[in-house]
């Protein structure tokens, strides 16, 4: 009898930490197989007087119950957690967030969108034109003839001798006018592209280009356009000078200077004490131009302008180097976002 608790107690603590269905098994044949540890019991019963056989043989076979119904319940246990740790290696966790998108639009594409959209409401139509441009319409029909000194100031980016990458939307004004007849009142936002790389220049960035051909145009006309931009884009107290340059494509030119939107004016190392930034350059269509156009220069007059948009930006923004316009961190790009 004292055999059978035995064997009983030494059971239960085996099949405590059985946790795995081989583990069972192997259970199962060590204490109910043919040569298990009960079987051996009950073998022993030839040696009892024969009136305690029935009792121990009833005890022997109550042990194999409960051996065999606690081995059944421990197998489904066993199995069930076999069974949560496969699915639990196998997961997939479909919850699981993956990079979120992000998107804003650029500060260059924000600032552009600005100043087309104050172009547009003063009756100006926007149009587009070919990046890969033709010498004739970068150069020669803007009066810049082959071998004109002018050619140096733009770092030309060639593709053959007669092709190139535009340097400046300037192109656009021949363009329009030799399929539009005036009244011509066209902005040409873009890219362009020029051999220079360093803080203040990148070998592409964007210009807008406005171009007005109509009769009795003025500068006065320009610098209302322009005065009415400035206002919106750096705040009314924003004056805009004029002063004299040269474009081969107007005459006479201009060099367009606003008050420093850091300093109201007053001098600062943005505009490097002179109270005045540089913005754009413009000045009345050269007679050549509108010509070599188709467009009769005896009855028509008009003023063109160029403006830099990353110029603007970094200005209206403060941004220290041109490069980060381009280099995509997200933490500059972030900043724009309203
Ligand atoms: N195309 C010139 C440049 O890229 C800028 C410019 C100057 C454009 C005068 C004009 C203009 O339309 O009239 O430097």
């Amino acid at each position: 009898m004292s055999k059978i608790a035995e064997i009983k107690s030494s059971f239960e603590a085996e099949v405590k930490s059985c946790v795995k269905i081989s583990e069972v098994q192997d259970m199962k044949v060590k204490y109910l197989g043919k040569s298990g540890e009960l079987t051996a019991l009950l073998k022993e019963i030839k040696n009892l007087p024969s009136e305690e056989r029935p009792v121990f043989g009833a005890k022997v076979n109550e042990l194999r119950n409960f051996i065999e119904n606690a081995l059944q319940e421990k197998l489904f246990k066993v199995k069930e957690l076999e069974m949560q740790e496969k699915l639990q290696n196998e997961k997939i966790d479909v919850s699981l967030t993956s990079v979120k998108p992000w998107g804003a639009l650029h500060p260059i594409t924000l600032v552009e969108n600005e100043i087309c959209n104050l172009m547009i409401a003063m009756g100006f139509e926007v149009a587009s034109g070919p990046e890969i441009e033709t010498d004739y319409y970068n150069f020669q029909a803007l009066n810049i003839p082959e071998d004109h000194p002018a050619r140096d100031m733009q770092d030309t980016f060639y593709i053959t001798d007669s092709i190139l990458l535009r340097t400046h939307t300037s192109p656009m004004q021949a363009r329009l006018m030799e399929k539009k007849q005036p009244p011509i009142k066209m902005i040409c936002p873009g890219k362009v592209f020029r051999s220079d790389s360093d803080a203040s220049h990148s070998p592409v960035f964007h210009q807008i280009e406005g171009l007005v051909v109509d009769k009795n145009v003025t500068l006065r006309d320009l610098k209302g356009t322009l005065e009415y931009i400035a206002s919106h884009l750096f705040g009314s107290n924003t004056k805009v000078r004029f002063r004299p340059s040269f474009f081969p494509f107007t005459e006479p030119s201009v060099e367009v200077d606003l008050t420093c939107s850091n300093c109201g004016g007053k001098g600062c190392s943005l505009c490097k004490g002179t109270g005045w930034i540089e913005v754009l350059g413009a000045g009345m269509v050269n007679p050549y131009v509108l010509e070599n156009s188709g467009i009769d220069s005896g009855k028509y007059n008009g003023y063109a302008f160029g403006m830099g948009v990353e110029r603007i930006a970094i200005i209206k923004y403060g941004i220290p180097d041109i490069r980060l316009f381009y280099e995509n961190d997200k933490r500059f790009l972030k900043q724009f976002v309203k």
